[in-house]
């Protein structure tokens, strides 16, 4: 597909599962051609295109692992020539990896889960950022976590410092980039029913975590993506340097 239609483009990286996924069907839906990026779950991907495909929109495959400097740069050229342009980054691939208390990490450990949740936002945005700061326009939106806010749960101390991170480095970009027109935004999801939780959370804790929620149920991916979608709207167009709390009111600051 070369696409030639005047649409928004968008980029979602993590597009082949839960928070993405649902983010790449709703940018689709408000007529964005978009990009879904995975890297393991090539049939999540297939998922993610078919759903847009079938109200309409266009969208197109892209693989990368989000660790690696050079195949985002490769990744993001595909898309520039395929789209002409990205007008909306969504920085959403992201993991906790695994629990480990502090007494147990490694360096090694350490590293993925910065490189995975805090390198690849670096990469990504420096990559695309190229094109948005020529064309002098452009949205980054980058998934944190309710965990930057409160340290996270049980052995998540190194993935709630990496989400930390993203809120932080989403604000100093939005400074930077607001002279080209960018806009540069967050959310910090709370508790969301994807597969994440199915790999890290035991029945028993997500019990004892719905039982906080005041509203009391996990949030689905799509209460996220549409957070995401607004951010991504001209209706957002005064936000930047902003982090949306998506809880159910777990945590309000
Ligand atoms: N669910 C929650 O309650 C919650 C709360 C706060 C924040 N978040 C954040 O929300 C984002 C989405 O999470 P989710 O809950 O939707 O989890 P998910 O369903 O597990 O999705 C994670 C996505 O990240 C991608 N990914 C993982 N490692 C990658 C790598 N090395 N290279 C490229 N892509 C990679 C996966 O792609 P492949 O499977 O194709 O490799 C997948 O699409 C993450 O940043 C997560 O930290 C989630």
């Amino acid at each position: 597909m070369n696409s030639e239609r005047n649409d928004p483009k968008a980029l979602v990286t993590g597009a082949s599962s839960g928070i993405g996924q649902a983010t790449a069907v709703a940018l689709g839906r408000r007529g964005y051609t978009v990009a879904v990026h995975y890297f393991h779950n090539e049939k999540g991907a297939q998922e993610t295109l078919r759903h847009i495909r079938e109200t309409g929109g266009e969208a197109v495959g892209v693989k990368a692992d989000v660790r690696d400097q050079g195949e985002v740069e490769k990744m993001v050229e595909a898309v520039l020539k395929e789209f002409g342009t990205i007008d909306v980054l969504v920085n959403n691939a992201g993991s906790l990896v695994t629990r480990v208390p502090l007494l147990e990490m490694t360096q090694e450990y350490w590293n993925e889960v910065f490189t995975l949740n805090v390198n690849s936002v670096f990469y990504c945005t420096q990559a695309v950022a190229r094109n948005m700061i020529r064309q002098k326009a452009g949205v980054v939106i980058n998934v944190s976590s309710i965990a930057a806010r409160n340290g996270g749960g049980p052995g998540a101390i190194a993935y709630a410092a990496a989400k930390g991170a993203v809120l932080t480095f989403t604000k100093g970009l939005a400074k930077e980039l607001a002279p080209y027109g960018i806009r540069v935004n967050g959310v910090a999801p709370g508790v969301i029913l994807t597969p994440f939780h199915e790999r890290f959370t035991s029945p028993e804790q997500m019990k004892r975590m719905v039982d906080m929620i005041p509203l009391k149920y996990a949030g689905r991916p799509e209460e996220t993506a549409a957070v995401i979608a607004f951010l991504a709207s001209p209706e957002a167009r005064y936000l930047t340097g902003e982090t949306i709390e998506v809880n159910g009111g777990l945590l309000m600051d």
